[in-house]
């Protein structure tokens, strides 16, 4: 994972922690509406792939299993991991492209209500995601995967070979010559993987996305609806399809790209067809990116834009989040897909304590208070949810007293502590065990395996009824919390 190159080590610092009686006069324990339902509290828990569910995309026992232990801790929110829209085969990630999918989805729904006693709300982030290919083998891209164009040929001067002898030849060409002879996207199949964008019009699938989107997510956020899910996430942040529409970077010449107005026309358009299926009182909003944090892409000053339209159109919530994107992604292993959380815009997703002067906590933080202020200036309430390196009672109260925010997000810090919630509004701060922010997590993630915390999954891992990983290693759920009554 890329660092930064000042190389500054922080050190997690949670601050004081809250009586009871304190905790129950915050900002951050108190209620907030979002659309037609009411947070209890604003504290929420941003969305986590933990490599959970069944090949085909089903809801197993063990996400079943993770998400009841965030229950416990009763968070104000509780957002899903993101879970795709189309009924195609995608590993182990959680899926609601079909009406198979609502079953499973609803068990999840009534776990959460019955683990947290209906004091939490739960939502779903909804994803649609573009191809990516591992990086290939360079034999076997050279013998097979590469399309031998007449622009290859023309540079090689071998207008009358045969295929055959093409692909042979640069097999043997070292890099600097292949540099010269193959455009950006082959150079790119062949040192990260071939991956799409949203820019690639002349394939079909792709230049129809804006016709095929508001109908993929409206039927994805009924089957949450109808799940008795509280409310959806549209996934419009990181490396995904959403976000790549309304990326600087993107200059489709369809009416969908180039001018903000048009990066964001699909967004909103994904938008009035999940509002107009699935009503007015469901609670419906979106995440995306403060910043891209890439050269070239959508800064604040566009995401105030994306977010005062987004208001406009009636989302009842706004979720800001920050780079994670693939165009700065160091590249992987030969056999292994680009992941976009390994280059500079990761680390800004997902900031470790090797840090610069600007250091982990918080760093989305200014950002958004500018966002959720154009917001307000245009004349929206939409509550704003803020998150990044919070791991502590006073500044997360700080980013809602600031106004920087409406609700707090934390991810890894829930992580690592479930209950966290519980214990500070109990006032039981103390026995909050913190988030070191190092991303043993984050590396989970990447390689896909079940995501745990290194500081519980080696816990009374010999307990009766302990599940544990595939290997058996490692314990999938953090021990329960004897203060819990
Ligand atoms: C293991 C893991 C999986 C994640 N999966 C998602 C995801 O599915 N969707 C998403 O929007 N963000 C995802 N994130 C990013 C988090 O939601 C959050 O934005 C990020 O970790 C920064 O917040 P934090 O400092 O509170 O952890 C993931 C983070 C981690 C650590
Ligand atoms: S593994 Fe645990 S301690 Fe480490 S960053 Fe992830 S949640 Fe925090």
């Amino acid at each position: 994972m890329w660092k930064p190159p000042e190389r500054i080590k922080y050190e997690p610092a949670p601050g004081q922690w809250p009586s009871e009686a304190e905790a129950a006069d915050s900002l951050l324990f108190s209620p907030l509406n979002i659309g037609s339902i009411t947070l209890e509290q604003r504290t929420w828990i941003p969305a986590m792939v933990p490599w959970r569910a069944t090949d085909e995309g089903f809801v197993s026992d063990d996400v079943l299993e993770w998400y009841e232990r965030f229950a416990r801790g009763r968070p104000g929110g509780l957002v899903i991991e993101a879970t795709g829209i189309r009924d195609i085969p995608s590993g182990p990630l959680l899926r609601i492209g079909d009406d198979r999918f609502i079953p499973g989805l609803k068990k999840l729904a009534d776990t959460v209500r019955r683990a947290s006693d209906g004091h939490t709300r739960l939502f779903i982030q909804c994803i649609d995601f573009m191809a990516i290919r591992r990086r290939p083998d360079p034999a076997k891209f050279f013998e097979r995967f590469l399309r031998v164009t007449d622009e290859i040929r023309a540079k090689l001067g071998a207008a009358d070979w045969s295929e055959e002898e093409v692909r042979a030849h640069l097999a043997g060409l070292p890099n600097e010559e292949l540099d010269a002879i193959l455009d950006e996207r082959e150079l790119e199949s062949l040192r990260m993987g071939y991956r799409e964008r949203v820019t690639d019009t002349h394939l079909p699938h792709i230049r129809d996305l804006p016709e095929i989107l508001p109908g993929l997510f409206a039927q994805a956020a009924r089957r949450a609806q109808e799940a008795g899910i509280d409310g959806v996430e549209l996934h419009y942040a990181h490396a995904y399809t959403m976000a790549s529409f309304l990326s600087r970077t993107n200059n489709r010449d369809d009416g969908y790209g180039g001018s903000r107005e048009n990066r964001v026309r699909l967004p909103l358009e994904v938008y009035k067809a999940v509002r107009a299926q699935v009503g007015d009182d469901y609670t419906v909003g979106c995440r995306f990116l403060a910043d891209e944090c890439i050269d070239g892409g959508s800064g604040v000053e566009d995401s105030a834009y994306y977010g005062t339209e987004f208001a406009r159109a009636g989302m009842n919530f706004l979720s800001l989040s920050r780079g994670g994107r693939f165009e700065d992604a160091q590249q992987p292993h030969v056999g292994e897909a680009a992941y976009p959380y390994t280059g500079r815009s990761g680390y800004e997703c997902m900031p470790a304590v090797i840090s610069d002067e600007k250091g982990p906590f918080g760093r989305n933080v200014e950002p958004a208070s500018k966002i959720r202020k154009a917001i307000r200036d245009a004349g929206f309430e939409t509550p704003v949810v803020v998150a990044g390196g919070v791991h502590g009672f006073a500044f997360a109260e700080e980013i809602l007293q600031s106004g920087a925010g409406d609700i707090v997000g934390s991810a890894r810090q829930s992580l690592a502590d479930p209950d966290w919630f519980l214990k500070m509004r109990t006032g039981r701060g103390e026995d909050v065990r913190i988030c070191e922010f190092t991303n043993y997590c984050e590396g989970l993630d990447q390689k896909h395996k079940m995501v745990t915390c290194k500081l519980w999954d080696r816990l009374e891992l010999d307990q009766p009824g302990v599940s544990k990983t595939p290997d058996g290693k490692r314990r999938t759920t953090p021990p329960l919390w004897d203060g819990a009554s």
